[in-house]
């Protein structure tokens, strides 16, 4: 049975327990529907409601929406407000003493930061930014492990109004040095090394290298957080210092500055269908909103909750819901700087039963691994705090749920499942947990005020059990603004012609159910999504043919239990196919290569060679062959278009 058989025969259902339903924050089908009622007849009162609602104002705003110049939308415009003003400073009066961040450290050791002492760690450092000139609209890259600082830096950008971009610790110098060029930075915040599981990785080093890439003029400082004792092998007197030398001395307190509605709070690069990762910019008020309203609805925020997710700064997920959302509504939350497995597959039931943890959101490839490293080893630990799970990232498989739901929430606690994109910048599809009956794999139904569709190519809704495009047809607060330094490529993109560019394209094919559920079944550009990351088949292909090596290389996705999809690269040499062990030894430089220029995620699993890729006619690569071919399946489709059909036989017999 394939996996879109055995979704469509789902028919579990999991409404909320009584007493989940009652103490929630939208409780019942009721509550879902009188929101949804509000969102469809008054859709600018709806929304500027909560925008009063859960945003505190330095100016308040008179306009909600404007959509004149569409699909360049605008919120809130007239308002002024910050957001790390939102974050800290609005809750010194009540709850300054509270818990902000339990930060756990890789080796174990805990530490707890206040709001109080939030607010003057992110004060101090944005004056420290503020004496190497930075101002607002300048362009800050942060490359750090995943730290209180990491938060803090971000935050600190956000109350000067400098756009930060935050590169993820695990991508490599080659990726770095891109983004610093893109984003055109100012400043690199980056830290001497990072440690995961037990592991450092010199962050320092590769910031050097990727500046010495060249082409990053725009660079004036590098500022290094000291994470461990090690010394970094090169220093700068001129261009590098750090963190705390900066900080010394400095005032603890500062005044954001007050930013229009409209004005960028970040720029984070994402994969796309082509070479070149997009700088997906998002704006301060209506991003901010939309974490408050998910932090709300779907996470059920409750004042003495302990919530924690496990993504890393590095991606939509911990921007979103780490270093904005829950501090905005001013949560206890838990930040890990290590890995799911180290020091062994039962650490984050370790730290639920250690931290208390009420709210757990974590990505399916993370449950997958855990199930089999240790699916008994949950038992050990006692898990009674926790009350709300959550999941990202990819379609969850309904076995992983059900784990989930039994021996990790003990049956009692509802599992939002959020899909959303980076360019969403917050929950779009997901059950509001007091309201919605969840089932295994489906996402179930959007939020208030988020107008999805499912359409076929002409852009008509499709019927249940049918797939198509998932759109979203009307503007939302927390919406990408634009691709940063590409409007033109935003507009294509995600307004295409092909819906007369009414209708925002996720990217994502999907179907209904009969019950009006969602089901997402996965990319339909060359995307590939591995272990929750969101990869580009170009950009891993251009990568391996940068290699002096390599003639030409195409890339596709394979199905993995644990990973969700694998990468499976074909490749052609400039010089003779190599066969046995020296193509072991070739597809392992690749590999290594692949690392080196993106980052160990786009590692391919997988490398076949070839004496040539399966083209047409017009020299188009026929990609979904070499799918059928990665996943070993027989090729039943019309290839009398192939300009040489005879490669298939070749590729086929290709695995090393
Ligand atoms: C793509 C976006 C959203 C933060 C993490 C990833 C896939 C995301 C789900 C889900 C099925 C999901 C989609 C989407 N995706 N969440 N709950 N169910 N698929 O952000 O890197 O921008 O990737 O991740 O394919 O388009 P991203």
């Amino acid at each position: 049975m394939s996996s879109i058989d055995s979704v469509l025969k789902e028919t579990r259902l999991f409404p909320p327990s009584d007493d989940f339903r009652t103490k929630a924050n939208v409780s019942g089908m009721e509550g879902y529907h009188t929101l949804c009622e509000k969102a469809n007849s008054d859709y600018q009162g709806f929304w500027g409601d909560l925008g009063r609602e859960l945003v505190s104002w330095r100016k308040p705003f008179t306009k909600v929406l404007d959509e004149s110049n569409a699909p360049f939308f605008k919120w809130f415009e007239d308002g002024e407000m910050n957001v790390s003003y939102n974050c800290l400073d609005r809750h010194l009066e009540s709850k300054a003493n509270k818990v902000a961040i339990i930060f756990e450290a890789d080796d174990g050791s805990v530490s707890r930061v206040t709001y109080r002492e939030l607010y003057h760690r992110v004060c101090q450092f944005a004056n420290g930014l503020k004496s190497l000139g930075v101002v607002k609209g300048d362009r800050v890259v942060i490359y750090m492990p995943h730290t209180v600082e990491a938060i803090i830096a971000m935050q600190a950008c956000a109350r000067i109004g400098a756009i930060h971009s935050v590169v993820f610790g695990g991508f490599s110098a080659g990726a770095l040095r891109d983004r610093i060029q893109d984003a055109a930075a100012k400043i690199v915040i980056t830290a001497n090394e990072s440690v995961r599981g037990g592991k450092a990785t010199p962050l320092k080093a590769m910031t050097d290298e990727a500046l010495g890439i060249g082409n990053c003029e725009s660079v004036e400082k590098v500022i290094v957080f000291q994470r461990t004792g090690t010394k970094p092998d090169h220093w700068s007197e001129s261009n590098n210092v750090w963190w705390h030398q900066l900080v010394k001395g400095l005032p603890d307190v500062c005044e954001p500055e007050w930013m229009n509605a409209e004005d960028p709070l970040f720029v984070l690069y994402t994969s796309g269908s082509t070479g070149k990762p997009k700088g997906i910019q998002h704006s301060s008020a209506g991003y901010f909103l939309g974490t408050q309203v998910s932090m709300k609805w779907v996470f059920d925020y409750k004042e003495d909750d302990v919530y924690w997710c496990t993504a890393d700064v590095g991606w939509i997920t911990g921007h979103s819901y780490i270093a904005y959302g829950p501090l905005g509504i001013g949560a206890t939350q838990v930040v890990f700087e290590g890995v799911p497995t180290y020091p062994d597959a039962g650490r984050f039931w370790a730290m639920i039963e250690k931290h208390q943890v009420t709210t757990f959101y974590t990505a399916p490839t993370a449950i997958r691994s855990l199930i089999k490293l240790g699916g008994e080893l949950p038992k050990q630990y006692d898990l009674s705090s926790l009350r709300l799970l959550g999941t990202v990232g990819e379609p969850i498989n309904p076995d992983a749920w059900m784990w989930y739901h039994e021996v990790i929430g003990g049956g009692r606690c509802p599992i939002v499942d959020t899909w959303w994109q980076t360019e969403t910048g917050s929950n779009m599809v997901a059950p509001l947990p007091g309201a919605v009956a969840t089932k295994p794999g489906s996402c179930t139904l959007p939020l208030p005020g988020i107008m999805t569709a499912i359409v076929d190519e002409s852009g008509a809704p499709v019927e249940p059990g049918k797939g198509g495009s998932l759109v979203i047809t009307r503007p939302f607060p927390s919406l990408v603004r634009t691709i940063y330094n590409d409007a033109a490529r935003f507009k294509s993109t995600y307004f295409p012609e092909e819906f007369n560019g009414k209708f925002y394209l996720a990217g994502d094919s999907a179907h209904y159910d009969e019950h009006g559920y969602i089901w997402i079944m996965g990319r339909i550009d060359d995307v590939l999504n591995v272990s929750g990351h969101r990869l580009g088949t170009m950009e891993i292909e251009s990568a391996l043919a940068a290699n002096p090596l390599v003639a030409e290389a195409a890339v596709v996705g394979k199905p993995h239990d644990i990973k969700g999809e694998s990468v499976v690269a074909f490749v052609v040499l400039k010089g003779d196919r190599p066969e046995g062990e020296a193509g072991k030894a070739v597809a392992k430089q690749l590999r290594e290569w692949v690392a080196h220029e993106i980052g160990k995620i786009a590692q391919p699993d997988e490398i076949r060679f070839g004496d040539n890729l399966p083209k047409t006619r017009s020299g188009k690569i026929m990609r979904r062959l070499l799918r059928n071919i990665a996943k070993g399946e027989e090729i039943t489709q019309d290839i009398s278009t192939l300009e040489n059909p005879a490669i298939l036989e070749q590729l086929r017999h290709s695995a090393l």
